[in-house]
């Protein structure tokens, strides 16, 4: 009777007549139907056939229709559960699929109405199944991209950086200021590839999920000064003053103290760089009942309306006038996910023109 071409469907209800009424509906639209009158049978038959679907019934004698779901799912993680419900059993139906099923049917129901409950499920498990395929084939590639932009795109990009430090100290003032010119732009354009790269290898680590595991309680003011002063040496040439407004007596909160230092450098660096000479940045501490907000304001060129809501996405910059900043347009993604991964939230506010605000939310 069993058929390897057509996909088995169970019933596992106590009713002998409705178990009889599906298995002939189902078959006679061409699937193979194997049918249990209680939980028990249900499951080993299950075990041992690999239905692609079951329907089963919310109320049975001995073992709950709620203990088959989560049997079955830890068995058969791709079968499609569709549980038959009695007159007034909508609660159940909805704590049973919450847990993973995938529809009721309530009792009294007809031919038709098994047909189309079943076709609608089959092609769920369909969608299901191709969507967990996509997901590990975009994770594979993913893996063969980090490594590839490390060992491929690294380790040249270092040869080449020190080459153009040799050459220079090999030349020495043998260079023409034409020659002393072009070399200085290789360079800077290498450094530029380099962070970029940096960046990216940043990013894929940290969907590569590391953050989760290494959070410990963290002061957020002693993260804050610790950015603020990587920071000063820029803000100094710039003549650019910083301040800060943290309380000493913050809560803490629940961190990967590293990723958040860069975190905060990023974004009081791209302060630095889009605020003019003489600007003012301000980093201030607020916390309210559910969250810290660290705000950092500045008082720079500022972030077109329109351009606002696609600053965290991948490469994105806003283009001036003129080039006059350069980056990559992956340091606020890069602190997204961040935030991302510490359940924080962030926000950017701003006005051409006069400034900046962006802000971090992190869970007390
Ligand atoms: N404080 C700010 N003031 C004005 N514009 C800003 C500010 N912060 C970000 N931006 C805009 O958002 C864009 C994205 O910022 P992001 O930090 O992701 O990239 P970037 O600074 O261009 O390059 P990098 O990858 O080197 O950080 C920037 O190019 C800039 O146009
Ligand atoms: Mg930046």
């Amino acid at each position: 009777m069993m058929n390897d071409q057509q996909p088995l469907i169970l019933v596992i209800d106590d009713e002998e007549s409705l178990r009889d009424g599906c298995k002939q509906t189902l078959e006679k639209s061409g699937f193979v139907v194997m049918t249990a009158g209680e939980g028990t049978e249900g499951i080993n038959i299950a075990r041992e056939h690999k239905p692609v679907l079951a329907f089963i019934d919310l109320k049975m004698p001995g073992m709950s229709g709620m203990e088959i779901i989560d049997i079955l799912f830890r068995d058969i993680p791709d079968i499609v559960l569709i549980m038959i419900t009695g007159y007034a059993a909508i609660d159940s139906a909805v704590e049973a699929i919450k847990k993973g099923a995938y529809d009721y049917l309530p009792k009294p129901f007809s031919p038709d109405q098994l047909r189309t409950v079943t076709r609608r499920g089959l092609n769920y498990r369909e969608l299901k199944i191709e969507a967990r395929r996509l997901r590990e084939e975009k994770e594979r590639m993913e893996k063969a991209f980090i490594t590839f932009v490390s060992h491929e795109m690294r380790s040249p990009l270092v040869v080449i950086q020190q080459s153009i430090e040799s050459l220079k100290i090999m030349l020495g003032d043998r260079f023409d200021a034409e020659a002393k010119e072009v070399i200085e732009r290789c360079g800077t354009r290498v450094q530029r590839l380099q962070e970029m790269v940096e960046h990216w290898l940043d990013i894929s680590r940290v969907e590569g999920g590391n953050i989760a595991q290494n959070k410990v309680p963290l002061s957020l003011s002693s993260i804050i000064a610790r950015s603020a002063e990587e920071m000063t040496p820029v803000c100094q040439t710039k003549g650019i003053s910083l301040e800060i407004h943290a309380p000493d007596d913050l809560k803490k909160i629940n961190g990967d103290e590293e990723s958040l230092v860069r975190v905060f450098a990023n974004i009081i660096g791209n302060a630095t760089k889009y605020t003019p000479e003489g600007g003012k940045i301000t980093v201030s501490v607020q916390t309210d009942e559910h969250y810290a907000n660290v705000s950092i304001s500045d008082t720079g060129t500022g972030i077109p309306q329109d351009k606002l809501p696609f600053i965290f996405d991948p490469f994105f910059r806003v283009k001036g006038k003129e080039d006059r900043y350069q980056g990559s347009g992956l340091g606020l993604t890069f602190c997204k996910r961040i935030m991302d991964a510490h359940n924080g939230k962030m926000e950017a506010m701003s006005k051409e023109g006069e400034g900046t605000t962006i802000t971090l939310k992190f869970p007390l």
